[in-house]
């Protein structure tokens, strides 16, 4: 990979296991690029009809449409240039899966679970997340006997129960990743470079906040440690986080609150509790993301959200986007303990998630920038042939002529409803064609067509049987 224009200059080793053992807060970049106040789009899609969305729910079209579309066909290229095949896993799984996999105590699954019986009585749920899903899949489809690693990718709806704002739905998009079976710090690297990547080849800048949280036993003394500062400090947490100090404290680590910040600070370090095969395993994750020059901000604090993780987790930010307005574009890490956990054999696994809709209120934000600074340049898809047709005869042909052009890699817009050729002429320029094909009667029976500049309004009688190699001309394709 070709170095980035502005990559950060990543630490050398001695500096990584210093910063590994010092750093106390996490290292945020001063650039800040936007302060754009994104809008609450839940908000607009509760206007007073009779059928409105949910709240935190909302319909995708037009240009967004659009963006979601191409969001889809960058990752789907990126992961199959990767390995990772495609996969699928039902909306609806029983709500034991998550309860036993992202663990009670977690927001997820203490607030934010849609849970209902279903016919049966049993309890069933909307997915929250895919990790659990993927995990089930492989044991119940007997992945640990193909050839390991089993990498899969997959996209996604979602459904959280949490209070909705910009960038937080109740229902929402994920591109995730996932490899199952190897255990190898290089797993870790190139999914986060598979991330990284494709954040880039979409045009957003992301840093990556990393660190360990190590092996579930790493963790146990870390916790009796981390425990013991935060109840001497407990007159001065957030009401939130005295809750949390009984049922997960760990999350405390990742709290926002200004109070709970300072307290933070001064916190034992969980990197500092690594047993030696963890922080091995961590120092050589850090060693391959230098070697493909991705840069990575080392977050002592960064503990995630969901109870399966083991060893590395990281997050995606958007680069000069000040912590207050954003949420994390994406996230992931190991989760070695899960399949076995959910009663596989024990399996070493990793994988992330990018939430598509934070991705959108990026390309928002750039687009916006874009326009303000005035290099913004659209790229949105032109309809570029448009083809009219005249009388019933010619309305038939079109049908064929349409599809031929399609499979020759020639989209063109067309409404053969209408049969008025000043109204098809009309809608052609709305489209914004640069050229309209005319179909009448005369040119059925001669097995001719009419090619129409649209800007100059030249016209030109073309055989129908070279009609493609003539639209890609005209087209410079
Ligand atoms: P997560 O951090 O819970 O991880 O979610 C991943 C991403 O989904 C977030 O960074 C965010 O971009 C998006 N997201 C989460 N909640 C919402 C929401 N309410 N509205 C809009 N976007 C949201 C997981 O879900 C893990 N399964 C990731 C993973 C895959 N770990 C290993 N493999």
């Amino acid at each position: 990979m070709p170095p980035k224009k502005n990559a950060k200059k990543t630490p050398s080793l001695k500096t990584k296991q210093k910063a590994l053992l010092k750093t106390s807060r996490p290292v945020v970049s001063k650039k800040v690029v936007s302060t754009t106040k994104i809008k609450d789009e839940d908000k607009e899609s509760h206007k007073n009809t009779p059928y409105a969305t949910l709240r935190g729910m909302k319909d995708v079209f037009g240009k967004e449409g659009r963006m979601f579309q191409r969001v889809y066909r960058v990752s789907e290229s990126v992961a199959r240039a990767y390995g990772f095949s495609y996969v699928e896993t039902p909306i609806v799984e029983q709500t034991s899966l998550f309860v036993r996999s992202i663990g009670k105590g977690t927001d997820v699954v203490d607030k934010e679970m849609y849970t209902f019986d279903d016919k049966d009585g049993s309890k069933v749920c909307l997915r929250p997340e895919g990790t659990a899903p993927i995990a089930r899949m492989y044991i119940n489809q007997g992945m640990h006997t193909m050839p390991q690693p089993v990498k899969m990718w997959s996209w996604g709806s979602m459904f959280r129960h949490d209070r909705p704002q910009a960038g937080r739905y109740r229902m929402f998009h994920q591109f995730s990743c996932e490899t199952l079976g190897e255990h190898s710090p290089v797993v870790d690297a190139e999914l986060i470079s598979v991330a990284y990547n494709t954040l880039r080849d979409l045009g957003i800048e992301a840093s990556v906040r990393i660190n360990s949280i190590g092996t579930p036993e790493d963790r146990e003394n870390y916790l009796v440690e981390l425990v013991g500062y935060l109840k001497s400090k407990r007159s001065y947490l957030s009401e939130e986080s005295k809750k949390r100090l009984q049922k997960n404290p760990l999350r405390i680590l990742d709290s926002k609150d200004e109070q709970d910040r300072a307290v933070i600070e001064d916190a034992p370090q969980i990197v500092d509790w690594l047993s030696e095969p963890s922080k091995k395993f961590f120092m050589s994750v850090l060693e391959y993301l230098d070697e493909v020059e991705i840069p990575y901000v080392l977050t002592p604090t960064l503990v995630r959200g969901l109870d399966y993780y083991t060893d590395t987790v990281f997050e995606f930010v958007e680069e000069g986007v000040p912590e207050t307005q954003q949420g994390s574009l994406g996230g992931g890490g190991r989760y070695n303990g899960l399949v076995a956990q959910l009663g596989g054999q024990s399996t070493p696994a990793a994988g992330f998630s990018l939430g598509v809709e934070r991705i959108l209120l990026a390309l928002k934000r750039k687009e916006e920038e874009a326009r303000k600074n005035g290099t913004f340049v659209d790229t949105a898809e032109k309809q570029q042939v448009f083809f009219a047709q005249l009388g019933e005869q010619a309305r038939k042909r079109a049908l064929l002529l349409i599809e031929r052009l399609r499979r020759a890699g020639i989209v063109v817009s067309h409404n053969l409803a209408k049969s008025s050729i000043k109204a098809q002429l009309e809608l052609a320029h709305k489209v914004g064609a640069t050229y309209t094909l005319i179909l009448g009667q005369k040119e059925v029976q001669d097995g001719t067509i009419i090619t129409r500049n649209m800007e100059s309004g030249i016209q030109e009688i073309v055989d129908q049987k070279k009609i493609e190699t003539v639209v890609k001309k005209l087209l410079g394709i």
